[in-house]
């Protein structure tokens, strides 16, 4: 790819050694990763596959043992590549007496924002997690869904280029991810890129453009989402006439992806032909 990449992590490695005999733990091996200005990139796994650490260490604020990152092509260790960037961390501790208004507002002016377009990206960033009704109240009061909603608030107040949410869907309600899925959906139209971390695939994976699996902090997949693809269920077919129809779809250059065999549904009997326009986006 030509241009800056919004990151760029070359054999990012990250050892931990702890306890009394100094154990040593590789949670990263030799990462290296492009996302892309624009993309909504998810990073994801199982749990401990090191995508937290990952980013600690993309943004700067976890040396790496090995490797390096640069955002936007600045090296990540220098401040200046941090002001393009909005960041919710995973469990993010706030300051629990101040409302989440103020907590918003602090996090926009340590960014540098002031006065009234302070005040007028408060308004928007509250109103579009749907925390409104509870922006006046304690941070200490809200829910683990609402603290989330509010991280996410503060990770894009300051309008940054690159927008790195750790777990973000993490406690929400099918609401709120539908909230916070349209939000990030908006920040793309606007060019921004996300970088999505997730181990719930099926919430990450009609937004994202690309994605990596961590497995035990190596790289195991990166591969472009989106692509269209035709799905074909078929019913009441032999073993034998399914192996023919592959052979005739491979010789045609298909790809058979998916192969299982799945029980009746009673829907069927109701409706056995299924119209063929079932999945097809709307125009
Ligand atoms: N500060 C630390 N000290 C020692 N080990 C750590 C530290 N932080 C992370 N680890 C270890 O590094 C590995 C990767 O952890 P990490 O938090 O990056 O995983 P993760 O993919 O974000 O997991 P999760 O989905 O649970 O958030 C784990 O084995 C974890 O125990
Ligand atoms: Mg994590």
């Amino acid at each position: 790819m030509n241009g800056v990449a919004a990151i760029e992590a070359r054999g990012l490695t990250k050892d931990f050694s702890f306890g009394l005999r100094g154990v040593n733990i590789r949670a990263v091996d030799q990462l290296s990763l492009r996302i892309e200005v624009g993309q909504i990139f998810g990073l994801l796994g199982p749990n401990g596959s090191g995508k937290s650490t990952t980013i600690k260490m993309a943004l700067g604020l976890l040396e790496s043992t090995q490797g390096s990152c640069r955002i936007f092509g600045v090296p990540s260790c220098e401040v200046r590549a941090r002001c393009q960037v909005g960041y919710l961390p995973e469990s993010p501790h706030f300051h629990r007496f101040l409302s989440g208004r103020e907590l918003v507002a602090f996090y926009g002016r340590l960014c540098g924002l002031r006065g009234e377009e302070l005040r007028r990206r408060v308004d928007e960033v509250i109103a579009g997690v749907g925390l409104e009704a509870a922006a006046g109240r304690r941070v200490g009061t809200y829910s683990r869904g609402m603290l989330q909603r509010i991280g996410v608030a503060q990770a894009i107040v300051h309008d940054p280029r690159l927008v790195i949410l750790d777990e973000p869907m993490a406690g929400i309600d099918p609401v709120g991810v539908a909230e916070i899925t349209a939000l990030i959906q908006q920040l793309k139209a606007r060019g921004k890129t996300i970088v999505l971390v997730a181990h719930e695939l099926t919430q990450v994976e009609a937004l994202c453009d690309r994605i990596a699996i961590l497995d035990r902090g190596r790289l195991v997949v990166e591969r472009d989402l989106g692509a269209e693809f035709t799905a074909l269920e078929v019913s009441q077919l032999s073993a034998e006439h399914v192996a023919e129809l592959q052979a005739w779809l491979e010789a045609r250059g298909g790809v058979l992806t998916t192969r299982r065999v799945v029980r009746s549904r009673l829907e069927e009997f109701f409706s056995p032909r299924i119209p063929a326009t079932r999945e097809t986006p709307s125009p």
